[in-house]
């Protein structure tokens, strides 16, 4: 049976795992979160390459037979790096923003918007899919970094929130968008509240679905259940999380992304 390690910051990455346990049938998998590093999109390249060779070794000792970056951030500073430093398959996350500027533009409607931590908006990789792909120049970028620490604090619909998007988004002329690419697996959480702000008429587009489908496919595994199957394990660092109260804190992430449809 495949073993797939998971690996975000933080609260991020269970919105990859939830669509894998609904996805793909019955794997076992190991969540590896780092919450005394948390969040990695105000740090260093340097210090988030340590910490997610960290992981990766954690999780290949522990039995993972692939491991998924769940974790634009981690992705953009460390995959490459990982990739040289491991031997069997590293799955990273990028915005999805080839499929965002393959939709026509409509009108007016013509923008793609790139929500992200500061470290992946920074960060080369980004800059090369973007003038890649981007011939017309019609990607913007904005970061939220408060997004993380809200998802980690399991305060997803809260005055606070509400006040901080409606804040960030101020000066963005919103009607000008044909999708917005959320960019960070911790902004998932906010999708609700994030559509409430834009034009009903605005495409929406993560690359979720499309990471666990790169991971059926490296494995083998068919990739069409829909209900929520497979074994978890999860992990601080390279603690088992094991406390009624932490335990209770993911379940709460998984409610909540149940109560979005996701
Ligand atoms: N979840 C991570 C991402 O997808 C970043 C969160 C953080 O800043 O730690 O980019």
């Amino acid at each position: 049976m495949a073993r797939i390690g998971v690996f975000d910051s933080g609260a991020g990455g269970i919105t990859v795992l939830h669509e894998a346990m609904r996805m793909l049938q019955a794997p076992e998998y190991l969540y590896y979160m780092d919450r005394a590093h948390v969040p990695y999109g105000t740090k260093t390249v340097e210090e988030i390459t340590r910490y997610a060779k960290e992981a990766v070794s954690f999780l290949r000792g522990e039995g993972a037979d692939l491991v998924v970056l769940a974790c634009n951030t981690a992705t953009s500073a460390a995959a490459n790096t990982l990739r040289a430093a491991f031997d069997f398959p590293i799955v990273g996350m990028e915005p999805a923003v080839k499929p965002a500027l393959a939709l026509s533009p409509e009108g007016e409607r013509e923008r793609v918007l790139v929500l992200a931590t500061p470290l992946t908006l920074k960060e080369k990789k980004l800059a090369d899919l973007v003038a890649r792909f981007d011939a017309a120049h019609r990607v913007d970028l904005l970061a939220m970094p408060r997004l993380v620490s809200f998802a980690e604090e399991g305060r997803f619909d809260t005055g606070e929130v509400r006040a901080y998007l409606e804040e960030t988004l101020r000066e963005t002329e919103r009607e000008r968008y044909r999708a917005v690419v959320p960019g960070c697996t911790h902004f998932l959480y906010f999708l609700p509240l994030l559509k409430e702000l834009f034009p009903a008429e605005t495409a929406w587009i993560d690359g979720t679905e499309g990471t666990v489908r790169r991971i059926a496919e490296l494995l083998g595994l068919p990739a069409e259940g829909r209900a929520l199957t497979g074994e978890v394990t999860y992990y601080d660092a390279g603690r088992k999380i094991t406390e009624e109260k932490e335990l209770e804190r993911i379940a709460a992430l998984h409610a909540r992304l149940e109560e979005i449809g996701r």
